[in-house]
């Protein structure tokens, strides 16, 4: 384990690398406890760099058996080695062959960084800083090299042995129960994207030709017997292919393409060039063990990987505070390419939903931090919603300034300019700013500026002049060492909704045109009139989410419910009912009555028989906000137990008074099988499962009954696992039965059983804690697999805040204890879990309090890895 280091990682502090690697030759020989590494890397001095600077290799953990230079041994006192360095301060001259041997032993690794065992396979992680946990090397993304990789382990250990690139050879080593591969990847490469796995896996194979011709062999490897569930990630990997040659013209450029599923991992998947590594989560799914949201889930991160090969491997980052320049960019892809392969309204409403639940809340508390941060003391704690989800948004954003085809311009001029490089977003906007000549030095104040910008808009008629005056404030809140704010560039999409439902042409009084009906702020306060308007419009503002930002308007209730009614933009007609229910909610969980539901019932009414809408997007709109985002809406003096109530009392009037259209809807929407994961039978089903669950909302036994015939008599996991969730909300002996008979059937299956574990997690219910307690103690539960503890113990801090937030501090103490004891295992998960607090101070007094103590509990005990010191610091400053 690593201590926290005293000073932290500087943006400003960057230098160009002062020896680059050319070429990098790794003879890797497979053991449990003792794997040998042989490295040979040819090294030169970097003409760009220090000239005086000492070759200095990173290490983590290693044990140096040998090390020569040009071929001959050094002696002793010609080098200096301790477990984290490598260090040469008389380099024979400006350039020459390193080699260097080093033992590893990836069993005892629990870290999951860098190479260690899954089940029985070896396998490796090293983005961002794991290549240095196998061997000496300048760890950093900005040294490229081309990498050819000789693999041997025991063929009945490791049958299957896959590195980057294309396979050279491969054969048995004579007079041994040994076999080897060579890899060979011609296209240089930082150390992150290197990947090596061994193991006794089975290949689903399929063949792809890309739009050039080039002929590619497609393989996803999983344990054997679990070959057909690995076929809709094979379907998601060609369709990806084929959209980033369509859409961003950019073809796959090597003879192969393998996937490998593993049940040990710290994140969803990883990039590495020619073969990506998954967390097995996001690769195996069958209709009986899958939900329709495991399928859309494995679906973009097979799309969002296969796009890391152009944004992330083919121009890869300078630094890690460009994390954004890869992530940001690729989570845009991967939006894009669910939504043109399901239904774009739906995506964008669900994207925004998980930026709210995950970034806004983030920018909120104490770990805020710019898309692109400028300082870190521990890497892998910036993996986070606002560099990827908010990365997202920021190039979102740039699209809908620019125009498709501007955009697309500014795309092609960055990778044919920075291909083989490794860049920066002053790169990046430099292309676009080229491609479309305009200037973005304001726009990249997106990048360096912390926290969600609070925009008013107050909209006033004037019959007599007929125009609609929009008037527009914008201010960013102070968040952690950014006092000061700067007006951004706002790309806000507008409409203005005649009364017959009809939007008005838009016409300004000072002749600026409206491109794409966008309008756009820079400034603190500006004001729009538009021109030409007879009668009193309803603005319809940030259509589409064109920016990620905290609108707040004079809308009436009336206005929202004739938004939800008429806006032509699915998303405003969403966000018109959320905001309707974020209303009521907000004073329900303030005064402790709710006030009168009607107007919201009766556009929720309204849009529920609306037969030209699709049922996805009514599941979507007639959903109750979660209790998390209703707490990130009240934003100060939260009581969950309050926000609680209030939520629950709403459900179960929307219930009573939609119970005829709920009841139709339930029985008209029932898919006839087989299960199909596409996006119109999941639609059918999220309705239909929405409508069971306000219908079981009060607990009525025949309600009850119900869900439990429909959890039993299910032909797939979605209906089997919506039926469990309602049932779990209500203390009955269906309740239990239904546990138990769901346990039975999948006790062997872990990636169902995380189901099971994180609904029990959820239950607002005071038995809660034990309940968790005495899961951790099961069999099926393991404290080492880290998909495991999200399931249980994340789901628990992060989508449980009653039990969680318990007034008598037990939930934050539960966390700590688990947080210190998974520290010294896997230091990376155990900050994950603790940065549940983020929220912390949005808090009631008493709860705050309570957090507060937790966190400094964690802060107070000695030797503690950098990553959990860094989130307990950083909560608490
Ligand atoms: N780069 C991976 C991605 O696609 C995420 C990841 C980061 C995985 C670090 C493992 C370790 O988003
Ligand atoms: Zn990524």
């Amino acid at each position: 384990m690593r201590d926290a280091e005293p000073h932290p990682v500087r943006l400003a502090d960057y230098r160009p690398p002062a020896w680059l690697v050319d070429t990098v030759h790794l003879d890797i020989s497979l053991h449990p406890t003792a794997t040998r590494v042989i490295s040979r890397l040819a090294l030169r001095r970097n003409p760009k760099g220090d000239a005086t600077a000492p070759v200095l290799l990173d290490g983590d953990g290693l044990t140096l058996v040998r090390l020569a230079v040009d071929g001959t041994p050094l002696a002793g006192g010609a080098y200096e080695a301790s477990p984290q360095a490598l260090i040469l301060r008389h380099p024979p001259s400006d350039r020459f062959t390193l080699e260097v041997e080093t033992l590893v032993d990836p069993t005892a690794n629990t870290q999951l960084m860098g190479l260690y065992r899954s089940r029985d396979n070896y396998c490796t992680q090293c983005e961002p800083e794991g290549f240095r946990r196998i061997t000496y090397f300048p760890d950093r993304s900005d040294v490229l090299a081309v990498y050819t990789v000789r693999v041997e382990a025991s063929r009945a250990e490791a049958p299957v042995l896959l590195s980057n690139g294309n396979l050279e050879r491969s054969g048995p080593i004579p007079d041994t129960d040994r076999h080897y591969a060579i890899w060979h990847d011609p296209w240089p490469k930082p150390s992150y994207l290197f990947a090596l796995v061994g193991g006794n896996l089975s290949k689903v194979p399929d063949h792809f030709v890309t739009a050039s011709g080039r002929p590619v062999d497609l393989g996803i490897y999983v344990e054997p017997g679990k070959e057909a569930r690995a076929t809709y990630a094979m379907d998601a990997l060609k369709r990806s292919m084929r959209w980033d040659e369509k859409v961003f013209g950019r073809e796959y450029d090597l003879d192969v393409f393998n996937i490998v599923a593993v049940s040990d991992f710290n994140m969803g998947a990883m990039e590495n060039k020619g073969l990506n590594i998954f967390n097995d989560k996001y690769v195996l799914a069958s209709p009986e063990t899958a939900t329709d949201t495991d399928y859309a889930g494995i679906e973009s991160v097979i799309a969002h990987e296969y796009f890391h090969n152009w944004s992330g491997n083919r121009v890869t980052c300078r630094d890690w505070f460009q994390l954004c320049l890869k992530e940001g960019l690729t989570v845009f892809r991967d939006q894009e390419f669910s939504s043109d392969e399901r239904s774009r309204p739906v995506k964008r409403i669900s994207d925004v939903r998980t930026l709210k639940a995950a970034q806004f809340t983030e920018d909120a508390g104490p770990l805020s931090h710019p898309v692109r941060p400028e300082s870190y003391h521990e890497i892998n704690n910036f993996y986070t919603a606002t560099v990827y989800e908010k990365g997202a948004e920021v190039v979102r954003m740039l699209k809908t300034l620019l125009g498709d085809e501007d955009f697309r311009a500014g795309m092609d001029l960055y990778y044919a300019r920075h291909d083989g490089d490794a860049a920066t977003i002053e790169d990046f906007l430099a292309a676009f700013a080229e491609a479309s000549g305009r200037d973005l030095s304001q726009f990249a104040l997106w990048y360096s500026q912390a926290g969600t910008p609070r925009v008013s808009a107050q909209g006033q008629f004037d019959p007599a002049a007929r125009t609609y005056r929009l008037d527009i404030r914008q201010e960013t809140p102070p968040t952690p060492a950014q006092p000061e704010k700067k007006p951004v560039v706002l790309p806000l999409a507008i409409g203005l909704i005649g009364p017959d439902g009809q939007d008005l042409p838009l016409t300004l009084d000072d002749g600026r045109n409206l491109p794409r009906h966008v309008i756009e702020v820079t400034q603190a306060e500006q004001s729009f009139v538009f021109t030409g308007i007879d009668a009193r419009p309803v603005l319809s503002l940030n259509r589409g989410f064109s920016a990620p930002i905290n609108l707040s308007t004079n809308l009436a209730d009336a206005d929202l419910v004739f938004l939800a009614a008429h806006d032509r933009d699915p998303f405003n007609r969403f966000d018109a009912l959320q905001g309707l229910a974020f209303r009521i909610l907000k004073a329900g969980a303030a005064s402790g009555t709710l006030p009168d539901a009607a107007p919201l019932i009766e556009a929720a009414r309204l849009l529920l028989a609306d037969s030209t809408l699709d049922p996805a997007f009514k599941a979507q709109a007639l959903a109750i906000p979660g209790e998390n985002e209703i707490a990130r809406e009240i934003g100060s003096n939260v009581d969950p137990d309050a926000v609680f109530t209030a939520r629950r009392a709403l459900k179960r009037q929307l219930a009573t008074a939609l119970g005829t259209e709920l009841e139709e809807a339930y029985a008209a929407l029932a898919a006839p099988p087989p299960y199909s994961p596409g996006a119109a039978a999941a639609g059918r089903r999220a309705l239909r499962n929405l409508a069971l669950d306000y219908l079981t909302s009060g607990g009525a036994p025949e309600a009850i009954a119900r869900a439990k015939a429909q959890f039993m008599a299910a032909d797939n996991m979605t209906d089997r696992f919506a039926a469990l969730a309602v049932l779990v909300q209500h203390d009955t002996p269906e309740r239990a039965e239904a546990l138990d008979d769901f346990y039975r059937r999948f006790v062997t299956d872990p990636l169902v059983i995380d189901k099971w574990l994180s609904l029990q997690a959820q239950i607002p219910e005071a038995g809660t804690l034990e309940r968790v307690k005495d899961l951790t103690l099961l069999p099926v539960f393991s404290m080492a697999n880290p998909n495991r503890v999200r399931a249980l113990i994340g789901a628990f801090a992060t989508a449980n805040p009653t039990q969680f937030h318990r007034p008598d501090g037990a939930g934050h103490d539960f966390l700590v204890d688990v947080v210190l004891g998974l520290d010294a295992k896997n230091p990376q998960v155990a900050a994950r879990m603790l940065s549940a607090f983020k929220t912390f101070r949005q808090l009631e007094p008493l709860r705050r309090a309570s957090a507060e103590r937790a966190l400094r509990r964690v802060a107070a005990t000695p030797g503690l890895s950098a990553d959990v010191t860094d989130i307990a610091t950083r909560s608490l400053s």
